[in-house]
């Protein structure tokens, strides 16, 4: 028996796929190859500058120590504040959890609330870590394949019918990444009937909120009754909608005894998150909105052209793209491609092996729909410059054009 052996939970982990393929487009560009990277989920643009501005004054007013483990009284307010105006909820401070990202939120929710023999229902195609994350508490992934057609939106009924004694919680996330699918209020709606009638709790994650496109809109899963909202967890945080990826606050918000347990396990495991960046989200929260908007503007702009980009594709390759409602992503269906001979002569037996051909072949960067638990799709991030949009589709329908 070697000295040092893995937990069984932690050895059966895979690193993240987005991560991964990110490193094998940097690992071509180390090699001086120009790569078109759409692999990553993070917006483009740089921290809006009064949210830098409070970060430095936060910064000089001396507050760089430890804060309370939850998250600083201020933020949590602001949090508070934030769902009063934008949706209309009301919150209060002790039911808010602020964490080192979303990511983290979700974790610890999970870690809370789940351990073995629990199942945990997921709508696919599902954002990377969900699998990896409900898997690390010892319960099991419960995936409900969602469609193309439909937009990749689960029904009530096969919500309905996922349900087990063993069902600890639902996991929705709306607007999703990877397809940009955006569930409409009486879609919500109609879930949240579920949940209740089931008395399955919801964590339902808006990281995406504020990306909304024309034609779809955003509700909040606690939005629909008091009885939802008592059975709904929203996870959040600033990264996506403020450009904040690298600062890594998310949040929490939820029943009290369930964040008040999630303290517990965040004051053991990280003590706080970052002093500094919960005064930026603080401003961010609390500052002129008109930023948000101004970038959403910027990924409408992108959608619209990558969309027009991608269309003529159906008729040409028999490639299908959903048009996403909300977030940053194409999520397109490549299995016509899958079996024909690519440029450079290899032939792809699944999405993975098509990402990678095009990587290499192209110099084009995509996810593999594989990664999802979505097998014949890949994703684009359409978070990129104009020109890379531009030449990344160029390079795409010239290798698509070569296939045979
Ligand atoms: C669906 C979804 N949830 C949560 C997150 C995590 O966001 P954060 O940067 O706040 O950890 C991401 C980031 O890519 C995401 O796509």
């Amino acid at each position: 028996m070697p000295a040092m052996t893995l937990s069984p939970l932690v050895d059966a982990l895979k690193p993240s796929a987005t991560l991964a393929a990110a490193a094998k487009a940097r690992e071509l560009k180390g090699k001086g190859i120009k790569v078109l990277d759409f692999t990553l989920g993070e917006p483009d643009f740089n921290t809006p500058e009064h949210i830098q501005t409070a970060a430095i004054e936060a910064m000089k007013a001396g507050k760089t120590h430890y804060t309370p483990s939850g998250g600083i009284a201020e933020l949590k307010e602001a949090v508070c504040r934030a769902y009063k105006r934008d949706y209309n909820l009301d919150y209060a401070p002790a039911q808010v959890l602020v964490s080192n990202g979303a990511k983290h939120s979700i974790h610890n929710v999970l870690a809370t609330l789940c351990g073995p023999g629990d199942e945990v229902i997921i709508p696919t195609p599902y954002w990377v870590s969900y699998g990896a994350l409900v898997e690390l508490t010892g319960a099991v992934p419960v995936l409900v394949d969602t469609t193309e057609a439909s937009g990749f939106i689960m029904t009530p009924e096969q919500f309905a019918a996922a349900i087990t004694p063993r069902t600890k919680l639902l996991l929705l996330n709306n607007p999703s990444n990877p397809t940009g699918g955006t569930y409409t209020p009486a879609q919500l709606e109609a879930l949240g009937k579920v949940a209740v009638e089931k008395n399955i709790p919801v964590l339902s994650d808006e990281i995406y909120e504020k990306l909304i496109y024309p034609g779809s809109e955003f509700r909040s899963f606690a939005t629909f009754s008091p009885e939802v909202k008592a059975l709904t967890i929203i996870v959040s945080g600033v990264s996506k909608a403020y450009a904040m990826t690298g600062w890594r606050i998310g949040w929490t918000i939820g029943p009290v005894p369930v964040i008040k347990a999630m303290d517990n396990l965040q004051s053991q495991e990280t003590s706080n998150p970052c002093s500094v960046s919960q005064y930026a989200a603080v401003a961010a929260l609390d500052g002129p909105q008109d930023s948000v908007e101004a970038m959403r503007v910027v990924f409408e702009r992108r959608r619209e052209y990558a969309l027009s980009r991608i269309r003529p594709w159906q008729e040409k390759y028999g490639i299908t793209c959903a048009p996403p409602g909300g977030a940053f992503y194409l999520f397109f269906n490549i299995s016509s491609m899958l079996g024909k001979k690519l440029p450079g002569g290899q032939v792809a037996k699944d999405a993975s092996e098509f990402c990678t051909i095009l990587l290499e072949q192209a110099h084009v960067a995509l996810v593999t729909g594989d990664a999802f638990g979505a097998p014949g799709f890949a994703r684009l991030s359409f978070a990129t410059d104009d020109t890379t949009l531009k030449l990344g589709f160029d390079a795409m329908e010239e290798f698509l054009a070569a296939a045979i």
